[in-house]
């Protein structure tokens, strides 16, 4: 690559004198009385877009004086200490080539000024280019490639688990089928059963919900994995922490307890969240004057204190004695809602929670039964703003327990057979936990909506782009 990204010539790696190339498209052009002409150029590789100052004396100052908001531009000239407030360092173009014109500035989305979120969503292909979405994308990266290096530096194996699949992990029937039968002309076999025989696969197949079946075969033989790849869910929640395709990253430990896979989503939540403090101090600085004035501060807290750890039964005692009315009664055995989440982590804690020991009948078939033989050792982390970011959990490895336990679900020892070998050839502890990678990117943002964490949300009746 011949040109400079932004960010290089913003850290001053190129001297002052020397003659540097950027490419990218025009934020913002103003014209001063002296026949100057200054264009903000971003590329997005930093926060901040570069001053271009154009003198008069360039062969196309005509066209430089046409530039508007959205316009591809080459720009070369000298690196020079800036005069104005504000950057240090700026560029006065000898020459600047208009790569692409903006057909229209009346009719360009993203003409520079404040637009809602809302409306940036219905232009889901240009919002990329807004101070907003473009931070959100550097935070995003920078989070998913803190969580690499968090898990390869503990010796942790990333595998690559199917996205097509037969399996309901978490049984609740919220999957996308997949399947290459004519759906109006479905064949059916002598009972009236819709006869998968004919299809693809030779039987039913879905979008996966969870990569977690297939790695925890992984953990039971390289012991310490994970998956990090997209997920699928048909649940009809319009809500601002629900998508229909989301990400999850999801360790999976061989000879580890409920108590270990807690400590490992506290310490892999303070990693990346330290990452994105230390190399995106202009992203986050910008979230914090424009989302969420505690935007840092949080992220500092929540990497220096420890996370409280909480039963269930305790919780529900809190919410009950807490003076105050929710929309959802609480009772003993009720899976706990966004608001009940919510008043625990923001106000009663004021930190992250680990919430633990779920009653079972709410939990997922493959979580192991505790002694007490009503709760499960579930773990659920749940932080101020957004409330559950992780579900997590020591898994069944007694292959009796298990059994009992599918009887009770009404689930087939058949559909699950390569599930129960993994109990019956070698069966160990093992325990996992799910991250949603969309609530940790808003958590850390502090952006209301997963939807503009994600470059393209799909939502119930939105998957366009
Ligand atoms: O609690 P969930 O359903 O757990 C599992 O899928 C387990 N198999 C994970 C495991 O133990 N390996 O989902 C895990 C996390 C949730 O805590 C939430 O952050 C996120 O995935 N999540 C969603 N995020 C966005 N949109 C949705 N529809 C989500 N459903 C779950």
């Amino acid at each position: 690559m011949s040109h400079a990204p932004v960010v290089d010539v913003l850290k001053g790696q190129y001297e002052i004198s020397t003659t540097v190339t950027v490419k990218g498209w025009v934020r913002t052009r103003r014209d001063s009385k002296a026949g100057l002409s200054f264009i903000a150029l971003h590329d997005g590789s930093c926060f901040d877009p570069v001053q271009v100052i154009a003198l008069n004396n360039l062969d196309n100052y005509a066209d430089v004086q046409r530039l508007t908001a959205g316009c591809a531009v080459t720009a070369t000239g000298t690196v020079k200490a800036s005069e104005g407030k504000g950057q240090a360092l700026e560029i006065e173009a000898t020459a600047i080539e208009v790569n692409g014109w903006v057909e229209n500035p009346d009719t360009y989305p993203m003409a520079a000024k404040r637009h809602s979120i809302e409306y940036l969503r219905e232009h889901a292909h240009l919002r990329p280019r807004t101070n907003v979405i473009g931070a959100v994308a550097r935070v995003r990266n920078c989070l998913s490639q803190a969580i690499h290096r968090f898990f390869h530096e503990r010796g942790y194996f990333w595998i690559s688990t199917p996205i097509l699949t037969a399996s309901d992990t978490e049984g609740a029937g919220e999957m996308f089928r997949v399947s290459t039968l004519d759906m109006m002309n479905l064949p059916r076999d002598d009972k009236g059963n819709v006869d998968y025989s004919e299809d693809f696969f030779g039987k039913e197949t879905y979008l996966t919900v969870s990569g977690q079946l297939n790695v925890e075969t992984y953990a039971c033989a390289l012991s310490k994995v994970y998956t990090f790849g997209p997920t699928f869910r048909a649940e009809n929640s319009n809500t601002s922490r629900h998508l229909a395709e989301f990400w999850m990253i999801e360790p999976e430990v061989a000879f580890a307890d409920l108590s270990d896979i807690a400590q490992l989503a506290e310490d892999m939540l303070k990693y990346v969240c330290k990452a994105v403090l230390e190399e995106l101090p202009d992203d986050m600085a910008f979230f914090a004057q424009r989302i969420n004035k505690d935007a840092i501060s949080r992220l500092e807290q929540l990497v220096d204190s420890e996370f409280v750890r909480m039963d269930y039964t305790d919780a529900i005692e809190i919410l009950q004695n807490c003076g105050k009315t929710f929309e959802f009664p609480v009772e003993w055995g009720v899976d706990l809602s966004s608001e009940h989440e919510r008043y625990l982590a923001e106000e009663h804690v004021g930190a992250p929670i680990i919430m633990q020991n779920y009653p079972k009948d709410i939990k997922a078939f493959y979580m192991r039964i505790n002694d007490d033989n009503k709760t499960v050792a579930a773990m659920d982390v749940l932080a101020p703003g957004i409330g559950e970011i992780i579900g997590g959990s020591q898994r069944e490895e007694r292959l009796d327990v298990f059994d009992r336990r599918l009887a009770e679900m009404g689930l087939s020892q058949e559909d699950y057979s390569w599930y129960r070998d993994l109990r019956r050839y070698g069966t160990v502890p093992h325990s996992g936990f799910g991250l949603g990678f969309e609530r940790l990117v808003a958590y850390v943002t502090g952006m209301q909506n997963v939807r503009d964490v994600i470059p393209f949300p799909r939502t119930p009746g939105n998957a366009q782009y």
